[in-house]
């Protein structure tokens, strides 16, 4: 009798809160973590074929992404995972070295361009949306071997890549991103921990930065001139933002400033109204860069025709989120700890978490759903009344447990969350995509 009632107190709460019509719900995977087949035909070597075949050891449990989940054979399974999930859209990401094997437009893999083919049309068949990522951090080794992100002449090159998959795909897919996550990639690629493995922390992540931001811009230009008016497609990138609250009042300064760095960095150029680099960083870069006794600062300045090739070059706002963290100032002596992961060396900060919030796999991944409201509000009153697609967001744990209640609870209580950004903060959300479809290669995580 208890549990009727409950049940029904339930139902009548569930009625009154859903998300409204035209909200798309879908889920995500990314090309490394899943399609293995890393030497099928003459698709190019990437920078995580590179880094897991090199160094083994920097992979938790020594594995790699040769084989991951086959989906290169066996996507149509995939699909048949999606039909029964019922999903709005799928999101996917292009192997740029699939498609290019040299990494540049002088030659497209006829095998690497028929395999995105299909699968696009396998889904629409369907009546499920293909959401295409351009880049999910598998970059062309050779690209790299000629600088990677930190040579300005990328923009260019991730520009020609783009108008190879806009000519092949852009009649049927009508959502793009250009770049997932950059903070990951120039931040955490450039702190030795992932590929390319190099260690440039506030050097090389700077040039990347501002190099993949014009990436992104060119790329949206080029939809923006070429492909829109036909094809009406929407077109941004989405970055992974944790939301940070100070660990004690008196950390409340340093925190504006941790908000800089990891979300504003890469939001403030594209998305505000005066474009470029956030002002209180770039000011608090050029200082530390002059107190180091650097002739210029580590943070590359745009000129003012890059303010404006980046400014505004979106259609929505994409935004992964996963966790909260808290900040404080690293004591005397004591390492401020990878960048995202445990602090950033450049403000000299350490993150935590507090004691209440349930831990994940992942020793960076805490959970505290109204984090995810409060991030919402604050790209709200950041940069406006912008749509807000959601394109990652769930649980790590180790897999072992199928009645898995701690990811229902995740999805139940950060949708929530979501719903009530929505709803009492008036902010734009679009649509939300649940990390990932199936389990795969978790990077630096292996398959743990
Ligand atoms: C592809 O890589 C696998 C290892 O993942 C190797 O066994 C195989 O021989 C390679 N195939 C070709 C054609 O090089």
């Amino acid at each position: 009798m208890k549990a009727v009632i409950i049940g029904a107190v339930l139902c009548v709460a569930a009625a009154e809160r859903r998300f409204p019509d035209g909200f798309k719900f879908g889920t995500a995977t990314a090309s490394y973590q899943i399609e293995g087949a890393w030497n099928a035909s003459d698709k190019g070597e990437s920078i995580w074929d590179r880094f897991v075949h090199s160094r083994p050891e920097a992979i938790s449990d020594r594995s790699n992404g040769d084989v991951a989940c086959d989906s290169y054979n066996n996507w149509r399974e995939d699909i048949q995972l999606l039909e029964d999930l019922n999903v709005d859209f799928y999101r996917f990401s292009i192997s740029w070295p699939r498609v290019l094997p040299t990494g540049f437009a002088n030659r497209v893999s006829e095998d690497g361009a028929r395999y995105y083919g299909d699968l696009i049309d396998a889904l629409l068949e369907r009546g499920i949306e293909p959401v295409v990522t351009l880049y999910h951090w598998d970059l062309p080794q050779t690209l790299q071997d000629l600088g990677g992100w930190t040579n300005p002449l990328i923009s260019d090159w991730f520009a020609d890549y783009a108008r190879v998959v806009f000519d092949l795909y852009g009649d049927r897919v009508k959502t793009w991103v250009t770049i997932n996550e950059p903070t990951v990639v120039c931040d955490i690629g450039y702190t030795g921990h992932i590929a390319p493995g190099l260690e440039s922390e506030g050097r090389g992540s700077y040039l990347c930065t501002k190099h993949i931001l014009l990436a992104h811009a060119k790329a949206y230009r080029l939809y923006e001139a070429e492909y829109k008016p036909q094809y009406q497609g929407q077109v941004s990138l989405t970055n992974q933002m944790m939301w940070f609250e100070p660990e004690t009042e008196e950390d409340a300064e340093l925190t504006e400033l941790v908000k800089a760095i990891s979300i504003d960095r890469y939001c403030h150029p594209i998305f505000s109204a005066a474009g470029g680099w956030p002002p209180a960083l770039e000011r608090y870069i050029a200082q530390k860069s002059a107190e180091e006794g650097e002739p210029r600062s580590r943070l590359p300045p745009f000129t003012q025709e890059e303010i404006e090739l980046v400014r505004g070059s979106y259609d929505y706002l994409g935004l992964n989120h996963y966790t909260t963290r808290t900040v404080r100032r690293a004591g005397a002596g004591e390492e401020a700890g990878t960048f995202l992961f445990d602090g950033f060396q450049e403000l000299g900060v350490v993150l935590g978490a507090r004691p209440e919030w349930p831990t994940t796999m992942s020793h960076w991944f805490m959970v505290h759903p109204e984090g995810f409201r409060a991030l919402l509000s604050y790209v709200k009153q950041q940069y406006g009344d912008v749509a807000i697609f959601i394109l990652e967001n769930g649980l790590s744990d180790a897999g072992t447990d199928l009645d898995d209640q701690p990811r229902v609870d995740y999805y139940t209580n950060y949708l929530e969350q979501v719903l009530l950004a929505m709803e009492q903060d008036g902010v734009n959300v679009v649509g939300y995509t649940a990390w990932s479809l199936m389990d795969n290669f978790e990077w630096m995580d292996g398959y743990q």
